[in-house]
């Protein structure tokens, strides 16, 4: 049994709290915001700018960052690109493919909204075709549907859903749209905070996280492209840090992954989240994945009847629960045990085409992490038991 409370001063400072709603977002260990704070108090500058020893430091800093990630990911430093967010890092693909109107994109019903609506958008500008793969009844993407993958030419979809934590089969489903020549975006924002990730084994063309998700500092993403595609397509934003040289006629740019982080990046979240990766790490995925699948199977086993439990069983998903409690509306059931200090999300989790599928307009969410134990789970599914007295009459 995983035992970590002690590490994340959150809990020290709010010791009632359990907190439930890690697919929105992670508390941080005290090693994240050592690391951070380290940064600031003794090596803090800009990057790649300065000759003298404090910036060389903070250079040196956000670089070994660069090469965790990397490592983490299985890739090469020239492939991560610093991001504010997976949804960033989305959208900077979107908008440097070579998409017109005679290509295919194809999209899931399952996408966060984020991996959703910046392809939505590109379709409606280039007039490419867009279609989606359905889902099946337990909400896991329809087998059935994956024929739609052919003459694709760019495949976005979920490693993970955080609405219902059904996690897709991605090695097959890149392989498929491989064989049909179309380009795979994978959003890992979901996935990367529990489960290893090897791009080459998945052999994706891009992949996106958030480092909020994963223990790691708000304001920092990744998003992985493979070197080849990312040396030919262009840049995003443009600016500083980005260029090679810039004349009145004209800009060349600067080196992978150079090229794709215009402007001053945020160094210390970079450190933040490489810390992060290394408390993940010492812990083990295995076991993390075991620790929240425990708790999902007990969370299952102890529901009453009265509640509907959306999504497959927990050894197909991550450790979230999407749930409704028959009779009572989501946000007044969050809304009772946020009263019991029990912290759940309740609405559509930004997956609004996922819910309007499975004939829904919101559910709540319980999600579980490292710091998670039984006992929590116990009174969570004690108030959900004083909602259900509270508001059914
Ligand atoms: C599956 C998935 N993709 C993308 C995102 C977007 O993450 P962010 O808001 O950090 O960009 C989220 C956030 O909830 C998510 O769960």
């Amino acid at each position: 049994m995983i035992d970590t409370k002690k590490d994340f001063p959150i809990f020290k400072n709010n010791p009632n709290l359990i907190y439930l709603d890690n697919a929105a977002t992670t508390q941080k260990p005290s090693s994240v915001l050592d690391a951070e704070r380290d940064f600031y108090e003794n090596h803090y500058s800009n990057v790649h700018r300065g000759v003298y020893q404090l910036s060389q430091e903070a250079t040196e800093l956000y670089e070994n960052a660069r090469e965790s990630i990397a490592e983490f990911l299985n890739a090469s430093p020239e492939e991560i690109i610093f991001t504010r967010n997976a949804t960033e890092s989305i959208n900077l693909v979107a908008n440097i493919l070579p998409v017109s109107k005679n290509d295919k994109i194809v999209s899931t019903l399952m996408n966060h909204h984020s991996n959703f609506v910046p392809w939505q958008l590109l379709s409606q500008k280039t007039k490419a075709k867009i279609e989606y793969l359905s889902l099946s009844e337990s909400a896991e993407l329809d087998v059935e549907d994956f024929n739609k993958l052919k003459n694709a030419t760019v495949f976005a979809f979920t490693h993970a859903s955080n609405a219902t934590g059904v996690i897709t089969p991605a090695k097959q489903l890149i392989e498929q749209a491989k064989d049909a020549g179309a380009l795979t975006v994978i959003d890992a924002a979901q996935s990367a905070p529990h489960l290893p990730i090897d791009v080459k084994k998945l052999d994706c063309d891009f992949l996106a996280l958030s480092g909020h998700k994963m223990l790691g500092p708000t304001g920092i993403g990744v998003l992985y492209g493979k070197k080849e595609l990312l040396q030919e397509l262009p840049p995003f934003l443009t600016g500083g840090d980005m260029i090679r040289e810039v004349t009145i006629q004209e800009t060349t740019w600067n080196d992978l992954p150079y090229k794709y982080e215009a402007g001053t990046p945020n160094i210390s979240g970079a450190i933040g989240l490489a810390e992060a990766v290394r408390y993940l790490q010492r812990i083990g995925f295995d076991e993390l994945l075991a620790h929240e699948r425990d708790l999902t199977s007990y969370a299952h086993k102890i529901l009453p009847n009265y509640v509907d439990v959306y999504g497959p069983a927990p050894s197909k998903k991550l450790g979230i629960l999407s749930f409704n409690v028959q009779g009572v509306h989501a946000h007044d059931v969050a809304s009772i045990l946020d009263s019991k200090n029990i912290a759940i999300r309740s609405g559509h989790h930004c997956t609004q085409p996922l819910l309007n599928a499975l004939g829904l307009t919101s559910t709540c969410r319980a999600s579980f992490y490292v710091y998670n134990n039984k006992r929590e789970v116990q009174s969570f599914v004690d108030a959900l038991e004083l909602s259900h007295k509270t508001l059914v009459k």
